[in-house]
């Protein structure tokens, strides 16, 4: 049931965008600033692909290849979670990477009712280039670039010290593919947000990308 607008409601703000579009970079870090609950669905996946699990399997072979999970089973995931913040210290939640169809939104639409939809806009050729050269802690998670952000020492986390890794759909191959299944299937959700949109230009650096989306989710 879709829950009433009330001062004090906490803020729920979605980041949506191309793959490499920086939604995981700058999500992270404006959730940790304003302590809302980071969710990230790719993050979730991987997570339980690592691990193995009943879910792990089913969704392992969408995941690497780049195609979109099916809608019940993302679905089922993010309920509890996102029914979850309300009750947590958190101020809010940034979901990044849900939803991703018209499907997806419709079942979003029916858990909770959403405030800002930080739209990162970001040029193809840029989005292959940053995540050809994309490498993440298989440990923390944290992500780097070995062209805009880079470790202090060579393909190591300056947190963990692990070995950085690449992620397995980050070629060239599953990135083009990726970025046709986001054009068919979540583009149309810039109309579905209209209202609440707010567009970024996400070609710029880090640090401005980061201010502009900072301000477009006070
Ligand atoms: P997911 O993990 O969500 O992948 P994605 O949407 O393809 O997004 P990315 O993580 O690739 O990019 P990002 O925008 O977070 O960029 P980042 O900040 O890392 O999903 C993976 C898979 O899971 C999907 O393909 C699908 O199979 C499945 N899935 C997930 N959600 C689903 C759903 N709702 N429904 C169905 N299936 C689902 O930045 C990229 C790189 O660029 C980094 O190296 C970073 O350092 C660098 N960078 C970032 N910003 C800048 C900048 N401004 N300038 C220079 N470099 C930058």
């Amino acid at each position: 049931m879709v829950e009433p607008k009330t001062e004090n409601r906490k803020p729920k703000i979605i980041f949506l965008g191309p793959p490499g579009s920086g939604k995981g970079t700058q999500g992270n870090r404006i959730a940790k600033e304003f302590n809302l609950d980071f969710i990230s669905i790719g993050d979730i996946l991987r997570e339980e692909i690592k691990k193995e699990s009943e879910l792990g399997k089913k969704v392992r072979s969408y995941v690497e290849s780049g195609a979109l999970v099916p809608d019940e089973l993302i679905l089922e995931l993010i309920r509890n979670r996102v029914d979850n913040v309300d009750n947590s210290e958190y101020e809010g939640f940034i979901l990044d990477g849900f939803p991703r169809t018209v499907e997806q939104a419709n079942g979003l639409k029916e858990i909770t009712e959403i405030d800002k939809v930080i739209y990162l806009k970001c040029d193809t050729e840029t989005i292959v280039k940053r995540l050809s050269a994309r490498r993440i802690c298989p440990k923390c998670a944290r992500v780097y670039n070995l062209v805009t952000n880079l470790p202090q020492e060579d393909e190591l986390c300056n947190d963990c010290g692990v070995k950085l890794e690449h992620r397995v759909d980050d070629c060239e191959s599953v990135i083009r593919d990726r970025i046709k299944v986001y054009e068919t299937h979540t583009l149309p959700l810039l109309d579905f947000y209209q209202s609440q949109l707010r567009v970024i230009n996400a070609d710029s650096d880090i640090e401005e990308v980061y201010c502009t989306a900072k301000n477009n989710c006070k």
